[in-house]
């Protein structure tokens, strides 16, 4: 993810953004359709590839490793309800991160056994939300979390399902801010602590040990230490086995990269090279997708306000920035910008946002048609991370999101308005 060198973008074929009678749209829906009916800056998503990749995903997972294995949808990718409906419907469980994240889980209609619960913060309230619901599984990350769920768990008089989240020390080629599975990483805890706090678990009358977890980053295109971590948590949980500890499942975590720029693998290669080695060692597999689920299925549409020449620097200055989309900003993410209305000819400009910080970009140095104000942008790639980062920033309201559908779209989320900037005051 480092910054880009200046390249035409293009849309991925396999994207369900692609252009018909010369503009783009979204599955049978022409984006300036969209943009003219609800407004800029919005999110777009198509029902057809969310669907898609979810149930290519359960499939994937089912055929390396039973039918009992749980695929459960990262919230925190994208958390919009209604798209989280539709994961549900297919068949996904919820992997939260707060008792927010169970919340809209719950909402969702999502079944309480296949939501599990990671995080290395979970407060008193939190935990005991998750027990009452009756969740599949806490995932523990510290010793003292461990003392927390068990008073929880003795207080409701509920025994309380635990796995541990163990930190494997994989590195992962990712962007720093989002690799996660190094011992320098506030994450999990090592093998030898993840052992010992199983064993305590097995020996609490509170708590039942169910699993073990390992997360090693987000965006990772190399499957070579994804098949590190399914081995490593085999190794860890055959060592529990041989003390009479048998744990029902093995979490890989998520962490797939999809193509903003080079290429990934494709999901099944992902379960091919987990499923296999967690089901082969006689244990139920679960994964925590986020990004390759939603990632590809959305797109952040903006419009261009005003251009201007600076210096040697060509400046595309649209309605939707950092507040909208921080992935540039935060990562130096790319994500292929396509105009709605292609043109002819090439230039090399930074396309901007409206926030009054100089890392308010969408793009740097990257070749795009000659745009003027009024031309709509597609930034690609832009369902996971998008709008669930997104902020009120300098008074910038959140953006609204549509859901295609066929022919047909509609706002799942309305555009915020300014009464909601003082909503709570
Ligand atoms: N499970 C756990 C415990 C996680 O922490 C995460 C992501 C996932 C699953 C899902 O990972 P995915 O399949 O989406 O890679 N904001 C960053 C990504 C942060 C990922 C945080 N954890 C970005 O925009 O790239």
């Amino acid at each position: 993810m480092n910054p880009s060198p200046p390249t035409a973008s293009s849309s991925p074929t396999d994207s369900p953004f692609r252009a018909r009678a010369g503009e783009l749209h979204c599955e049978d829906v022409s984006l300036t359709a969209i943009a003219a009916a609800v407004g800029t800056p919005v999110y777009v998503y198509s029902r057809a590839d969310l669907i898609g990749r979810a149930r290519a995903f359960l499939e994937a997972a089912r055929s390396a490793a039973g039918d009992g294995a749980l695929v459960c949808y990262a919230v925190k990718a994208n958390a919009n309800p209604a798209l989280l409906r539709l994961l549900r419907e297919t068949g996904l469980g919820a992997d939260v991160t707060s008792g927010g994240e169970l919340f809209l889980a719950r909402h969702a209609g999502v079944e309480p056994d296949r939501i599990i619960y990671s995080g290395v913060g979970k407060r008193a309230e939190e935990i005991e939300e998750a027990l009452v619901a009756g969740i599949r599984a806490i995932h523990i990350e510290s010793e003292m979390e461990l003392a927390a769920v068990a008073a929880a768990a003795a207080r409701l008089g509920r025994v309380a399902p635990v796995g541990v989240r163990v930190n494997p020390n994989i590195s992962a080629a990712t962007h720093p801010y989002i690799s996660t599975g190094l011992h320098s990483h506030k994450f999990g805890v090592p093998r030898e602590r993840a052992v010992a706090i199983l064993r305590a678990a097995a020996a609490d009358p509170w708590l039942r040990p169910v699993g073990l977890a390992a997360h090693i980053g987000s965006q990772i295109t190399d499957l070579d230490p994804f098949a590190q971590a399914a081995r490593f948590l085999v190794s860890v949980a055959d060592e529990l086995a041989d003390e009479g500890i048998r744990l029902e499942y093995l979490d890989c975590g998520g962490g797939l990269g999809i193509d903003y720029q080079g290429a990934a693998p494709g999901l099944a290669d992902w379960v091919r090279v987990i499923g296999p080695v967690i089901g082969a060692a006689g244990y139920g597999l679960v994964v925590e997708p986020g990004r390759s689920i939603v990632g590809r299925a959305g797109a952040l549409l903006t419009r261009v306000v005003y251009t201007k020449q600076q210096g040697d620097k060509r400046f595309v200055i649209a309605d939707a920035g950092m507040t909208d989309l921080i992935r540039p900003t935060l990562y130096q993410a790319h994500h292929p910008i396509v105009p709605v209305a292609p043109a002819a000819g090439e230039e090399v400009v930074d396309v901007v946002g409206p926030i009054c910080e100089t890392s308010d970009f969408l793009a740097r140095d990257r070749a795009l048609p000659p745009l003027a104000a009024g031309d709509l942008l597609a930034v690609l790639h832009a369902g996971a991370y998008g709008f669930a980062m997104s902020s009120n920033y300098n008074g910038h309201l959140r953006p609204a999101e549509v859901l295609v559908e066929g022919d047909a779209f509609r706002v799942i989320r309305r555009r915020q308005t300014y009464a909601d900037l003082i909503a709570g005051t």
